[in-house]
């Protein structure tokens, strides 16, 4: 199978195995089912995003992938590893709605923690081929190195988030609602800027969103949820010319999209 050249030459998405595999997962929270039997394969390389109704299981999808919490039952794999050899080796990164950074270290600081975590902890961190700097570039953020968090606007953070999680050069990223918090405009330049990266860093993306239109207009494919308990409803391709731009949201072939996928959200 091919492997997929980035700009800078490293191949990062092996593609001869998906980036997850869940074979009849469940979760459970005590009597809870969270999840109910999920058999879901994700692509390599691929930019998916998960849509459903409120409290369907999307964010316990990702922290299942993530090793944050366990299957009571069935299988999860993450480029053929268990998720906790996945988490050690670090193939995937995770990025909250909330960017989650030290108020007191700068932007590049907030980057560099990681490291000098694993430095602390005498571990050694696999490192990609960009430094935090070079990150912190790529997300835009290029002079802003030694701003504070609050000296950023909420987009910004979510990037300097972003640029961190994309350190070790993860094979797959996982996004919970990034940027739910933020205002339209900041969210369209994000969702751009995010494709960019996806396209440049050949990296698996796992993309959380309650947009119908971000789901669709990110995404290559969406996962479709539904509720009580959470199982799978269907994945749906998204077949839209690449690379997306804004102006595609004017057509008719977005807004169909969109309008089956509400239709669709609607039974679940
Ligand atoms: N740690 C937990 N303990 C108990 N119940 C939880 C926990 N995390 C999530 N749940 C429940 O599991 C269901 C799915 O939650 P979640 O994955 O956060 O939904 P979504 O992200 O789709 O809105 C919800 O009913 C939620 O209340
Ligand atoms: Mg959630």
């Amino acid at each position: 199978m091919e492997s997929k050249e980035t700009l800078v030459g490293q191949p990062v998405a092996t593609r001869d195995l998906p980036a997850a595999k869940l074979s009849g997962a469940t979760v459970r929270f005590g009597t809870y089912t969270a999840i109910e039997h999920l058999d879901l394969e994700i692509e390599a390389g691929a930019f998916y995003t998960i849509l459903g109704p409120s409290g369907c299981g999307k964010s316990t999808l990702l922290r299942l992938v993530s090793d944050l919490i366990p299957a009571a039952s069935g299988e999860v794999c993450v480029f053929g590893k268990s998720t906790e050899e996945a988490r050690l080796a670090r193939e995937f990164a995770f990025v909250f709605q909330d960017a989650a950074l030290l108020p007191w270290r700068t932007a590049l600081e907030n980057v560099e923690l990681p490291l000098e975590i694993g430095r602390k902890r005498n571990v050694r961190i696999p490192v990609g081929p960009r430094n935090p700097r070079e990150l912190l570039e790529l997300v835009g953020l290029k002079g802003r190195e030694n701003a504070l968090p609050h000296e950023l606007s909420g987009g910004m953070r979510q990037r300097v988030a972003i640029a961190r999680a994309l350190l070790c050069q993860p094979k797959l990223l996982l996004m919970d609602e990034p940027f739910g918090a933020l205002d339209e405009m900041t969210r369209d330049r994000l969702n751009l800027q995010l494709l960019e990266i996806w396209r440049e860093t050949g990296t698996t993306i796992l993309f959380v969103t309650h947009s119908i239109s971000e789901a669709v207009f990110l995404g290559q494919k969406v996962i479709m949820l539904s509720a009580n308990p959470g199982r799978l409803r269907e994945v749906v391709d998204i077949e839209l010319p690449e690379p997306r731009e804004m102006k595609l949201r004017d057509t008719s072939d977005f807004t169909r999209h969109c309008a089956y996928l509400r239709e669709l959200l609607e039974t679940c």
